[in-house]
């Protein structure tokens, strides 16, 4: 027998990302691969990149610095270490990773690393190879289904892709060019995945896409399927908790995903819907193709069918062109809509988007003195909604021991890692949680105890005479 060989992935970006890495290593599960916690042991370091900002591809460089002394170090022990780039750096650039960093054996996008066990081969055979293709097979019925095992050591929560790639085409985004077109995939084969997962113990299952609600699958009687029927479908399946999607375009929210937020208890009332900007003139700009009151309007909609939504987004300060007045714009629909939290970006140029050829860019100081503000105005209203949730009780799916002995933590519906005193045996299960006090990230709080629990509880101490 062989020497089990050594894998180690390490996710830059999204959520699919982190999917994408899991695929992998299930991949190459087959071929004899075990997954290890660093790359000092492994005897293949795969990089999942992200190009979405500039910060976010030069980190894979740095990597790759680091990795060619361990490869070297490697090779002074008679080990081999062979190193990988995939995700969309490395659907971006390709080629160029190559001439840049000679200790890059391998180069691979999204949409080709179910062929990894070939590439792995080739590279072997000719030294070093290149797959950024889009095939016109999918990926997904090639992927290898994780064993039971693997599937819980990852926990009681799991992703799961149901749409891949964007046709919106924002001006400042790379992702239509990375992932490809946008595609569904059918209704039976996530089925069978969210099946699989529950069976091996997950309760909560996001469901994600770069454009998640644009979904549109086959359906088993060759229908095409929605995200809100979709939903109401998965929540049937036994074991499933709790459902969740991200992330979401404003323009492809419809009535029945609001009619689905409405009826459907397993959908967690938190909705991540990425605005950018409140100025019409900048959203026009970035081709969002919605005005700020458009966007406004979808909330209400929303708010309307589910009153306990809660709302967070994404902001990117210092577009081209962005006036004071356009950020005043931004922060005004901030304070409207009451986000709960947010994600915020300075404007970063990316190579081969529209909004990099505009001339007037932003200066770099006053991109800073924006973002300071906004997060500023986010920082309050989290705190504000982190001091709303005290006192009153939520359903927490526990997750795992905390750190401290006879804790365990969970998350509220919102997201929010929630602290109590309680047993490992409630992991994986949905109790009510009464919050006590609220710190900036966590929320802490006693199990609620039912009832007639409590009656019980109080005979108890009588007969006992406590
Ligand atoms: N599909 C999602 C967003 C994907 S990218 C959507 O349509 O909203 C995640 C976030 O990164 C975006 O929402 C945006 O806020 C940010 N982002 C994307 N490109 C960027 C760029 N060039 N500079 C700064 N932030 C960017
Ligand atoms: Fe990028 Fe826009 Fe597509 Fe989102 S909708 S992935 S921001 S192009
Ligand atoms: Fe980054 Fe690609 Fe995701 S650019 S955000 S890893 S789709």
């Amino acid at each position: 027998m062989t020497r089990p060989r050594k894998l180690f992935v390490k996710s830059y970006g999204c959520q699919m990302n982190v999917y994408d890495s899991n695929r992998m290593a299930d991949t190459l599960a087959p071929e004899g691969f075990v997954e290890t916690a660093t790359a000092e042991d492994a005897d293949l370091v795969i990089l999942n990149t992200c190009h979405i900002r500039e910060k976010a591809a030069e980190k894979v460089y740095s990597e790759l610095g680091r990795l060619r002394v361990l490869k070297t170090a490697a090779q002074a022990e008679g080990r081999k270490l062979t190193v990988a780039v995939a995700g969309c750096v490395a659907q971006a650039e390709g080629e160029e990773i190559l001439r840049r960093a000679p200790v890059v054996d391998l180069v691979f996008g999204p949409q080709s690393y179910h062929r990894l066990p070939d590439l792995l081969a080739r590279a072997e055979r000719d030294g070093r190879a290149i797959d950024t293709e889009f095939p016109v097979e999918t990926k997904f019925d090639f992927l290898p289904a994780p064993s039971r095992d693997k599937v819980r050591a990852r926990g009681v929560t799991a992703f799961v892709t149901i749409q891949e790639g964007c046709d919106k085409f924002c001006t400042f985004c790379v992702v239509p060019y990375t992932r490809g077109a946008e595609s569904s995939r059918p209704v039976a084969k996530i089925a069978a995945e969210v099946e699989r997962l529950a069976a091996a113990g997950v309760r909560e299952v996001t469901l994600i896409g770069q454009n998640v609600n644009a979904f549109h699958g086959d359906d088993v009687d060759g229908s095409t399927c929605s995200l809100g029927r979709l939903l109401r479908r998965l929540a049937e399946i036994p074991g499933i908790a709790r459902l969740r999607y991200t992330t979401s375009h404003p323009r492809d929210i419809d009535e029945e995903l609001i009619a689905t937020h409405r009826d459907l208890d397993a959908l967690m009332p938190q909705l991540h819907l990425p605005v950018q900007s409140g100025s019409d003139r900048i959203l026009k700009a970035m081709n969002r193709r919605h005005t700020a009151d458009d966007y406004r309007r979808v909330i209400d909609r929303l708010r309307g069918a589910q009153p306990a939504l809660a709302f967070t987004s994404d902001f990117i300060v210092g577009f081209p062109g962005e006036t004071d007045a356009d950020f005043e714009a931004t922060l005004r629909l901030i304070e409207d809509v009451g986000f709960v939290t947010a994600f915020s970006f300075k404007y970063s140029p990316r190579p081969g988007t529209p909004a990099a050829e505009l001339a007037d860019q932003v200066p770099e100081t006053i991109k800073s003195e924006r973002l300071q503000a906004l997060q500023a105005l986010i920082l309050r209203l989290n705190a504000q909604f982190q001091r709303y949730c005290v006192g009153r009780a939520f359903d927490v799916l526990f997750e795992k021991p905390g750190r401290h002995p006879g804790q365990i933590v969970g998350r509220s519906p919102y997201l929010q890692p929630v602290q109590v005193l309680g047993p490992e045996t409630l992991i994986g299960e949905v109790r009510r949680v009464r919050v006590t006090e609220a710190g900036p990230n966590s929320l802490f709080g006693d199990l609620a105890i039912a009832p007639s629990a409590r009656r019980d509880a109080a005979a108890a101490l009588t007969a006992t005479g406590a």
